[in-house]
C-alpha cells in the first residue's frame, strides 16, 4: 500500500516558507492596522448558497470550482472558494449595516478552488485580504490601492496596476445589451456562448486567442459609463495620479468575480509566469443588499500569498538566538531552569543531553545560534556561565545571575 500523500494541488507550508508567510501575514496585518482595518475571522465552511449569491453561478469559481458537498446534517456546505462573502455575511447577520459609520476588517487565512493546479496555481492556497463597509468615497478605492502599494514596497515587490470602472445598475444593463448585439455577429468558444447568456461581460475576459482577436473592436464599458460613475472612475484616477500610483487602464479586466461595481483593479507581476495576479479586488456596493441587509457601500481586495511568496526577498535581519548547553549531568537542572528565564525575553534553544565543549559548540552553529553559553563542573562550582559572542567573537565566563 502506497504511502498517502497530501491532495493534488495542496501543500504543507514548512521550514523556510513557513518562515516567509508569518513574516508576511505579520508585515501586512501591521500595514493593515495602520490604515484603520481590524482583524476578522470567519468560517472556512459557509453554506453554498452564500457563494451563489455573492461570486455568481455564471462564475467558473462557483459554476466549476467549488468544493461542495452535502454535511451529516444534510446542508448543502463548501470550502470558501474565496473571503469577501464570509465577511459580508458576517456583517449582515451581525446587523452592522444597521449600525452606519465605517467598519473595516482585515483577515488572512486558506480558500479552496477546484481548478488545474499549475505553477501559481493551488486548490489550496492563501489570500489576506481586507473588507471597508460603509464608505461611498471615491478616496476609500484610493486609500485601499495605496495601501496595497504600500505592502507591495515594503515587500520590495515591483508590479502593474491594472483599472477598470465595471459601472452600476445604471449603466451596465445597456451597456451589457449592446454588447451582446456586438457579440452575436461573432464566432466564439463554447465557454463564450455559455457566457453570453449568464454574464456577457465574462466573454471580455476568455484567454482563447481567436476569441480575443474578435472581440478587439467590443464595446468598453469605460466608453458607457453614467454621468456618476465617471465623475468617480475620473477622480479615482486623478488621485492615483497625485500620489504617484501608477495604472494603466484595462476595459477588459472584469474580474472572476459577478459582485463588482464600479472600480475593479488587478495588480501583476510578470516574474511569476502565466498566473501573474498577485492581488485584486474593487467596489461592491449592491453585495451587501443582495445578501439580505441594508444597501452599503462596500470596497476591497485579497492578495495572494503564496504567488506573493514567490516575489518577496526577506529583509537581512539577524536575529538573536541563544543556545545553552550542559557538560556534566549537574548541571542539567541549572540550564534548563536559565533556559526558561532567558525565554522571557530572548530565543533560547537548548539540548537535553550532557555533550562535551566540541560537540555543543557544532550543535550551536548548525542551528545558527550567535551566542553560545555553557556550564560545565568548574562553572557549576563557582556559580557561572561560559559564554562566546559568535558574531563579536568574544568569550568570558560570567557570573550566572548576570547572565
Ligand atoms: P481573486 O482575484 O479571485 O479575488 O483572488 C485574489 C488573489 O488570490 C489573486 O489575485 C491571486 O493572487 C490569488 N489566487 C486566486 N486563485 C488562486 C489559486 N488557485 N492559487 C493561488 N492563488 C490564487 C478574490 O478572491 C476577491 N475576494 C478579492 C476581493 C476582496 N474583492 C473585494 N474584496
Amino acid at each position: 500500500m502506497s504511502n498517502i500523500q497530501a491532495l493534488r494541488g495542496m501543500k504543507d507550508i514548512m521550514d523556510n516558507d513557513s518562515k516567509l508567510f508569518t513574516y508576511f501575514v505579520d508585515n501586512c496585518s501591521a500595514i493593515a492596522k495602520r490604515y484603520g482595518f481590524n482583524y476578522l475571522e470567519t468560517p472556512i465552511l459557509e453554506e453554498t448558497a452564500l457563494f451563489k449569491r455573492s461570486v455568481g453561478e455564471s462564475s467558473d469559481i462557483v459554476s466549476k470550482e467549488m468544493y461542495q458537498f452535502i454535511d451529516k446534517g444534510e446542508n448543502d456546505v463548501c470550502l470558501r472558494p474565496e473571503g469577501t462573502a464570509g465577511v459580508v455575511r458576517m456583517f449582515v447577520q451581525n446587523k452592522l449595516d444597521r449600525a452606519g459609520g465605517t467598519h473595516r476588517y482585515f483577515y488572512h487565512g486558506p480558500m479552496f478552488r477546484y481548478e488545474r493546479p499549475q505553477k501559481g496555481r493551488l486548490r489550496e492556497f492563501h489570500q489576506f485580504g481586507c473588507e471597508s463597509f460603509g464608505e461611498d468615497s471615491v478616496y476609500e478605492d484610493a486609500n485601499i490601492i495605496l495601501m496595497i502599494a504600500d505592502i507591495l514596497k515594503f515587500f520590495g515587490i515591483s508590479y502593474k496596476l491594472q483599472l477598470n470602472s465595471l459601472g452600476c445598475n445604471e449603466c451596465m444593463p445597456s451597456y451589457k445589451d449592446g454588447l451582446v448585439k456586438h457579440l452575436d455577429d461573432l464566432e466564439l468558444c463554447e465557454d463564450c456562448d455559455r457566457r453570453i447568456i449568464t454574464n456577457p461581460i465574462r466573454v471580455l475576459d476568455c484567454k482563447n486567442g481567436k476569441c480575443q482577436e474578435q472581440l478587439i473592436n467590443a464595446p468598453k464599458i469605460t466608453s458607457s459609463l453614467c454621468a456618476c460613475c465617471d465623475i468617480d472612475f475620473v477622480k479615482l484616477k486623478s488621485i492615483l495620479d497625485k500620489n504617484g500610483i501608477e495604472y494603466e487602464v484595462d476595459s477588459s479586466l472584469v474580474r472572476g468575480l459577478d459582485y463588482y461595481t464600479k472600480s475593479a483593479f488587478e495588480f501583476v507581476s510578470d516574474e511569476i509566469g502565466a498566473q501573474s495576479a498577485i492581488a485584486g479586488g474593487g467596489r461592491y456596493d449592491r453585495l451587501v443588499e443582495f445578501l439580505g441587509g441594508r444597501p452599503t457601500s462596500a470596497v476591497g481586495f485579497a492578495i495572494g500569498i503564496e504567488r506573493l511568496l514567490e516575489l518577496i526577498k526577506p529583509k537581512e535581519t539577524k536575529e538573536e538566538l541563544i543556545y545553552i548547553g550542559a557538560m556534566c549531568e549537574d548541571a542539567l537542572d541549572v540550564v534548563f531552569s536559565k533556559v526558561a528565564q532567558k525565554r522571557g525575553a530572548s530565543k533560547v534553544i537548548t539540548d537535553y543531553k550532557v555533550r562535551g565543549f566540541g560537540k555543543h559548540f557544532n550543535n550551536a552553529q548548525k542551528k545558527g545560534a550567535t551566542i553560545v553559553a555553557l556550564v560545565g563542573d568548574n562553572e557549576l562550582k563557582d556559580n557561572t556561565i561560559w559564554v562566546k559572542d559568535l558574531d563579536k567573537k568574544e568569550e568570558q565566563i560570567i557570573k550566572m545571575d548576570e547572565f
